[in-house]
């Protein structure tokens, strides 16, 4: 039943891929604009072509551009991968807090500013169209393997309460807004990009969950 309901729905987003959906932000100036097609699979897609999906979406979301912000509940940003050398706490004693925002110490915004401008200095504090912030504590990634990544994001009590389209719909949503997703495939100041396009992340996504979000066994 679970299964008819994704495909039913994927199929009603299918309609949005025959003109693609496009996005364009910022003002006449601003060249960035972002592409995004609903690429719905016309077959069923069988449980190993969503196992392998799910592979490459483990790439990504394990990636140091994605889980150095999900990380756990010490509230403690990540800085990791080859642009940071040795992994380590953020620097200059930087604590989210239960608010995840920082409001207890030292606000996000103070550095991180929301802004769509990237800042591609490097060493200098990453921007976004959205505000800066850990991911909820429930969605920690951080040095979790692909089984356990996998239940989480496909548990509602522990995604935000997102079904398939949910979980489609949030790249879509980081696309519109420019956000963090958009950010990890290319976060300038010479960090290296998650691995793929938002485009490919996108499609995997679809067909991950067009399978019925199949998960590794442990
Ligand atoms: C005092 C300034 C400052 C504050 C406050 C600050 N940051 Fe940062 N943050 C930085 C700088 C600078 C970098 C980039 C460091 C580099 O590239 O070497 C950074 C990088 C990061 C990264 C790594 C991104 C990546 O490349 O993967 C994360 C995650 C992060 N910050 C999260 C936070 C969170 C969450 C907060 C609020 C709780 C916060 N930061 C508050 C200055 C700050
Ligand atoms: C600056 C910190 C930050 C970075 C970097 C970041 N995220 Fe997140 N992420 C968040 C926050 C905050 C939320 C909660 C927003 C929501 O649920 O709508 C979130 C929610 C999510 C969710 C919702 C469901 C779930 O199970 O977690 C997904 C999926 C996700 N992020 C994927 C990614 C991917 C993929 C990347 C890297 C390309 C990424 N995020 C990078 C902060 C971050």
């Amino acid at each position: 039943m679970k299964r008819h309901s994704i495909i039913a729905s994927a199929v009603e987003l299918g309609f949005l891929s025959i003109a693609g959906v496009a996005f364009s932000h910022g003002s006449g100036d601003d060249q960035s604009k972002i592409d995004l097609v609903v690429n719905t699979p016309t077959e069923a897609v069988s449980r190993e072509e969503g196992l392998s999906a799910w592979d490459r979406i483990y790439a990504v979301a394990s990636h140091p551009r994605c889980s150095n912000c999900h990380v756990d509940e010490s509230n403690i940003p990540m800085w990791s991968g080859p642009s940071y050398g040795k992994t380590r706490p953020h620097g200059m004693n930087i604590n989210a807090g239960i608010s995840r925002i920082g409001i207890e110490s030292i606000p996000c915004s103070t550095c991180h500013m929301q802004s769509t401008v990237p800042n591609d200095i490097a060493h200098g504090a990453p921007h976004t169209g959205h505000a800066w912030m850990l991911a909820p504590v429930e969605f920690a990634w951080f040095g979790k393997s692909s089984a356990e990544i996998c239940e989480q994001m496909s548990d509602p009590a522990r995604n935000g309460g997102r079904d398939g389209d949910g979980l489609v719909q949030h790249i879509i949503h980081d696309a519109e807004i420019e956000a963090f997703i958009v950010w990890g495939f290319n976060p300038g100041g010479g960090r290296e990009a998650a691995p793929g396009s938002m485009q490919e992340h996108l499609d995997d996504m679809v067909l991950w969950t067009a399978a019925g979000m199949p998960c590794p066994a442990e």
